[in-house]
């Protein structure tokens, strides 16, 4: 493993451009399980009934039956792979990560460029009159969250949807412009956390495979269908504070 850790530095500490893709699994040291591995929350609720807009149209309180198990979990803290990333960031040798993740923990460490590919649970948006609540409002509500807003002398009452992105909804556009400005010139891509499972996340280190750029992976069960250069199969808690220790000595 120490050679897998010194080449990725090597690479880090050489490369015009890296970039970051990131999953669920990043986060899962902070407590907030991932959805494909064993344990995961796809092994407890069947994402065709939890997790499309089409679901949550037809029954948005069993939806939030999840969402708010979800919500629960989400109050956790960034975990020293989080710092490792913003560390990178600041330093100039990450340009940004794109995240399917929806918990801001990139953020909450202090990372900058994040693209939240599939949105986030900071904002709740009511799909009939278009109120967006922040995350701390829904919190205080009883559950499911209603829209307490008045249309036209009545409490509209609909049931509010995270602003996150389900299977069978776009990814914002901005999201999507964002990311093709970072992976534009990027010669080298940290994949962490995350089984490329499902598009269009999953094609960002193909794209960049593409223009010739490398593939870092630092996942505990490597991706089925990653072109990967080098495999750090381990927890990203551990892995990435250890190459950025072996950058820092490359690049000081
Ligand atoms: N360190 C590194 N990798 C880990 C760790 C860890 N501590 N814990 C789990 N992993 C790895 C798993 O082995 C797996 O390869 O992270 C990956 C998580 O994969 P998924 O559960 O499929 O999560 P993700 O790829 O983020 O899912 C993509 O699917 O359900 C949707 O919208 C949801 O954004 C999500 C998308």
């Amino acid at each position: 493993m120490d050679e897998k850790i010194e080449q990725a530095a090597r690479w880090l500490a050489s490369a015009d451009k890296a970039i970051v893709l990131s999953g669920a699994g990043i986060s899962t040291e902070s407590g907030i399980p991932d959805f494909r591995s064993a344990d995961g929350i796809w092994s407890r609720y069947d994402p065709a009934e939890y997790a499309t807009l089409g679901a949550f149209l037809r029954d948005p309180a069993k939806v939030w039956l999840m969402l708010a198990e979800l919500d629960e979990l989400l109050r956790a803290q960034p975990n020293p792979g989080h710092t490792a990333l913003a560390e990178l960031e600041q330093a100039g040798a990450v340009a940004g990560i794109v995240t399917q993740n929806v918990d801001g923990l990139h953020q909450a460490a202090g990372s900058r460029n994040v693209v939240e590919f599939h949105g986030s649970s900071r904002t709740y948006s009511c799909l009939t009159c278009g109120a967006v609540y922040p995350r701390d409002d829904v919190r205080a509500m009883i559950k499911p969250p209603r829209c307490t807003r008045e249309v036209e002398s009545r409490t509209c009452d609909t049931i509010l949807k995270p602003d996150v992105v389900f299977f069978d909804e776009m990814i914002p556009p901005q999201a999507l412009t964002r990311t093709e400005r970072l992976v534009d010139g990027a010669d080298l891509i940290l994949v962490v956390g995350t089984s490329c499972e499902v598009y269009p996340a999953a094609g960002i280190p193909w794209q960049v495979r593409q223009q010739g750029g490398r593939i870092v992976e630092i996942n505990l069960e490597p991706a089925r269908e990653l072109p990967s250069d080098v495999v750090l199969a381990g927890k990203s808690a551990t892995l990435l504070p250890a190459i950025v220790e072996k950058w820092k000595h490359l690049v000081n």
